[in-house]
């Protein structure tokens, strides 16, 4: 069975899914995107995901195509046609393709919705019993962090960087010296006195969705969890470091810039974390 996308109303095989080269979203990253993990057949915590679309896109003044109601419809159709249990769903809405390429919004274009599915083993990854290592570079990124935008190429280099440095993610350091976020997660240490520590949601990061699940678990195991900003210096101090995302839940950080984090080891409060999540999303957060 070929693997099946959305384009603009139709269910077409990923090889013959197209969009125009005037689409905006190809000339100028003009559109947002979400990425939602599949677990059983289901979406998790998707509500969170599409309230946080229509933030981006009412933000960039992009009209959504389809009332938002209905796109949880053709992602459930998309797992359905895939087969997909366990996974991703990537959506984008892009402001359209105009007749020529102007950079003002166009008034006569109509926006894209483009939607697939990808297999991925998100609950028994071999990097959640390891854990990851992490390289901090220095945050290149524009200066509305909190949009879901398609322009991610400073987070594109960023990954690269960490890949060619023997790691699995990158942080990104502000220019004061202290850590935004991953390039595609949430970043959060846990500190000597048992405190987890998170940045506080503002332009500067992107709102995560998990993020807010964990920390609400996190407070019900009884940790207490800041939202501040950490320094580099403070991140290689940490007793835990983890990372939170969609397409990863909950994974730990064990060392970075090639320092060992606490024992270098998966901690003991990531890897509850990690179930705590993983029992939410599989038990509560269904959308169905
Ligand atoms: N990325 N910060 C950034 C910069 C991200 O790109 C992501 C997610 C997150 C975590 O957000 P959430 O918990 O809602 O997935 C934080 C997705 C997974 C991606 O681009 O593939």
């Amino acid at each position: 069975m070929s693997d099946i996308a959305y384009v603009n109303g139709a269910y077409i095989p990923i090889g013959e899914a197209r969009v125009s080269i005037l689409d905006r979203g190809f000339l100028f990253a003009d559109g947002v995107y979400e990425v939602a993990a599949v677990i059983g057949g289901r979406l998790i915590d998707n509500e969170s995901h599409l309230s946080r679309l229509e933030r981006s896109l009412r933000e960039l003044r992009i009209g959504s195509p389809i009332p938002v109601s209905r796109i949880a419809e053709i992602e459930a159709e998309l797992i359905a046609r895939n087969g997909l249990s366990e996974g991703l769903v990537y959506l984008q809405i892009t402001r359209g393709a105009a007749a020529e390429r102007e950079f003002g919004f166009p008034t006569e274009a109509a926006p894209t919705f483009v939607a697939f599915a990808q297999k991925k083993n998100i609950i028994a990854s071999p990097a959640a019993e390891t854990g990851v290592k992490a390289l901090t570079v220095p945050d290149l990124r524009w200066a509305r962090r909190d949009i879901k935008s398609t322009a991610l190429l400073a987070q594109v280099l960023a990954k690269q960087a960490a890949l060619e440095g023997g790691c699995q993610e990158a942080w990104m350091v502000d220019q004061d010296g202290f850590v935004t976020e991953g390039s595609s997660s949430t970043a959060f240490i846990l500190t000597g006195a048992n405190v987890l520590v998170t940045r506080l949601n503002s332009s500067a990061v992107l709102p995560g969705c998990t993020r807010k699940a964990v920390q609400l678990l996190a407070e019900r195991e009884g940790l207490t969890v800041e939202e501040r900003s950490f320094s580099l210096a403070e991140a290689y101090e940490a007793k835990e470091a983890f990372l939170t995302s969609a397409s990863n839940l909950v994974l730990p950080v064990v060392s970075l810039d090639g320092r060992p984090i606490g024992s270098g080891a998966p901690g003991d409060t990531s890897r509850l974390l990690r179930r705590r999540y993983i029992e939410w999303a599989t038990n509560t957060s269904r959308t169905d």
